[in-house]
């Protein structure tokens, strides 16, 4: 049995977990600052770094009387180096660093995208191989995985990733920052009434480009502004979101179709989006050898218990990291 404890602060959310053998979390504190970003229309990482470092120390306290232990009882401490924001990816860095030679314990470095995908594990285990549709605010990512901590980008966005396409979009509809999940709500109450085209439809591989969409929906707002008239916010929301889905299934079939694997993950912040994961719930019927393993919806987001469960597998390969250990903001696979 091996339980750790977990230290997450790439963006904006400051949390510690703590996480039994990869996949029981028996604790997940979490402090989200995204108040403190809305009127700025994104992160803006002075601010980030600030509340990081009001709120390390609370959110390790309440993951520890949580999860009722003390660190007596823990076998390592793992922590997101990177990808993400400096300022904000030191704050947890030294918070676990210090937490590791306090307590003696072993310091496990974790990919933050790693993380995403390891959450699948509060759904059911991975079964290898396995793809991982990673999609967030920063990453929009096909990753092959042969076996445990093993990751190959099959396909990758050009320009924008799918989460910030829809924070783009929603800053154009007035909706508050970050505005997936007030997009996700509008359109499943709209019609699809506009046909936005999918970028690089014919080309073959497995990459995203999501820009041009983007740049479609602003047209067709400016259009009908300039026409006086005016687009249902539902039906717009819905047009999108159509096209994004369509674009991220139309690649994942593909993929699934060059390598057949055991599991499909669904992982990160746009995981957490009903029509994505209907729509792949519908797209596996075609692949009965691969069973869906999204995320659950409370672990999409950004967390430490995630980063709890990608620990694990690095703690089982002796992935272990010094006390000199730097953060790596551009980190990938
Ligand atoms: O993984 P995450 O919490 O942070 C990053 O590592 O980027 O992802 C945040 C992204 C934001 O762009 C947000 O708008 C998007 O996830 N998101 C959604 C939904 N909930 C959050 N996008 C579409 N539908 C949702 N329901
Ligand atoms: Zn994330």
């Amino acid at each position: 049995m091996t339980t750790l404890i977990a230290f997450e602060s790439s963006a904006d959310e400051t949390s510690v977990a703590v996480v039994k053998d990869g996949k029981k979390v028996l604790s997940n504190a979490v402090a989200t600052q995204i108040n403190s970003h809305q009127r700025f229309g994104g992160i803006v990482p002075e601010v980030a770094s600030r509340h990081h470092l009001e709120w390390i120390t609370k959110t390790l306290d309440i993951a520890l009387a949580d999860a009722n232990v003390t660190p007596g009882d823990l076998d390592g401490v793992a922590v997101t180096y990177g990808p993400g924001l400096v300022g904000s990816l030191l704050v947890g860095l030294m918070g676990a660093k210090t937490f590791a030679m306090a307590h003696d314990l072993p310091l496990i470095p974790v990919n933050h995208l790693a993380g995403h995908i390891a959450a699948a594990n509060f759904n059911r285990p991975i079964e290898y191989p396995a793809l991982a549709l990673m999609v967030s605010g920063g990453h929009t990512e096909l990753v092959l995985m042969e076996k445990e901590n093993s990751f190959q980008i099959l396909g990758e966005t050009y320009d924008d990733a799918a989460g910030e396409s829809y924070d783009k979009v929603g800053r154009l509809m007035k909706l508050n920052y970050p505005a997936g999940k007030a997009i996700d709500e509008l359109a499943q109450k709209g019609q699809v009434t506009i046909n936005f085209p999918q970028a690089m439809a014919h080309e073959a591989g497995y990459d995203f480009s999501f820009s041009g969409l983007k740049s479609a929906v602003i047209n067709q707002v400016h259009n009908a502004e300039q026409r006086g008239e005016e687009i249902d916010q539902a039906d717009l929301a819905a047009s999108f979101q159509a096209a994004v889905i369509k674009a991220l299934v139309d690649r994942t079939r593909r993929a699934l179709t060059d390598f057949p694997v055991k599991s499909l993950v669904l992982a990160g912040g746009v995981a957490a989006n009903s029509g994505l994961r209907l729509a792949l719930t519908d797209l596996i019927e075609e692949f009965p050898e691969t069973t869906f393993i999204p995320v659950p919806k409370q672990y999409t987001g950004d967390n430490a218990a995630m980063i709890g469960a990608a620990g694990y597998f690095n703690y089982k390969d002796k992935v272990f990291a010094g006390l000199d250990l730097n953060t790596h903001p551009g980190l990938d696979f």
